[in-house]
């Protein structure tokens, strides 16, 4: 399973202004808050931690159908740099999703999967010529096999990845 998304940071830094009272209160949980308080970077974590959260939403959509606005609910770990990458974890009740951040001067991508193994599997999809949707949830036909397809748009930036 997989999801993605991807954030647009210019247009972010006029879309949302995240030091608006009550925002960081209505969308981040006491331990996220507490790595956007320490981290150099504030705008940068507050984004990557969005991103993990719409991403690790994705799946959960995918593998329940249900449509929920609930981002304190799906909570994120710290993050782990390794070759490029920013790697952490979302936790929802008993779910794990593992993330995957790439974070650059213009925006930040984030690929959320359900088995760390499958990071390596993910694919770039050019276009949607070859998507289908089911309920709103875009997917793929290989030999006859539904495949998971993300969609992610945000500004400048669309983001299509299958595995
Ligand atoms: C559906 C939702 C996740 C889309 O996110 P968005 O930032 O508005 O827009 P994005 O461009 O990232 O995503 C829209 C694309 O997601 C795709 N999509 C919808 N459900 C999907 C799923 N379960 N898995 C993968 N892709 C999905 C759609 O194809 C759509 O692209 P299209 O309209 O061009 O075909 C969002 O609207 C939503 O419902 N969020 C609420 C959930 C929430 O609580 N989020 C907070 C974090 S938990």
């Amino acid at each position: 399973m997989i999801g993605n998304d991807v954030i647009d940071l210019e247009l972010a830094a006029v879309q949302s202004n995240w030091k608006r009272k009550g925002f960081l209160d209505k969308i981040f949980t006491a331990a996220e808050k507490a790595l956007i308080a320490t981290a150099v970077e504030k705008d940068l974590m507050v984004w990557a931690l969005w991103s993990r959260k719409e991403a690790a939403y994705k799946i959960f959509n995918r593998q329940t159908n249900l449509r929920l606005y609930n981002p304190i609910a799906f909570e994120c770990s710290e993050m782990e740099y390794a070759d490029g990458f920013y790697y952490g974890v979302v936790v929802n009740q008993q779910s794990t999703y593992f993330t995957k951040t790439e974070i650059t001067d213009a925006f930040i991508h984030t690929i959320a999967t359900t088995r760390p193994e499958d990071f390596r599997k993910v694919y770039w999809l050019d276009d949607t010529v070859t998507v289908l949707k089911k309920n709103g949830i875009p997917f793929r036909k290989a030999q006859n096999v539904a495949k998971p397809v993300s969609i992610s748009d945000h500004g400048q930036f669309r983001k299509i990845i299958s595995i």
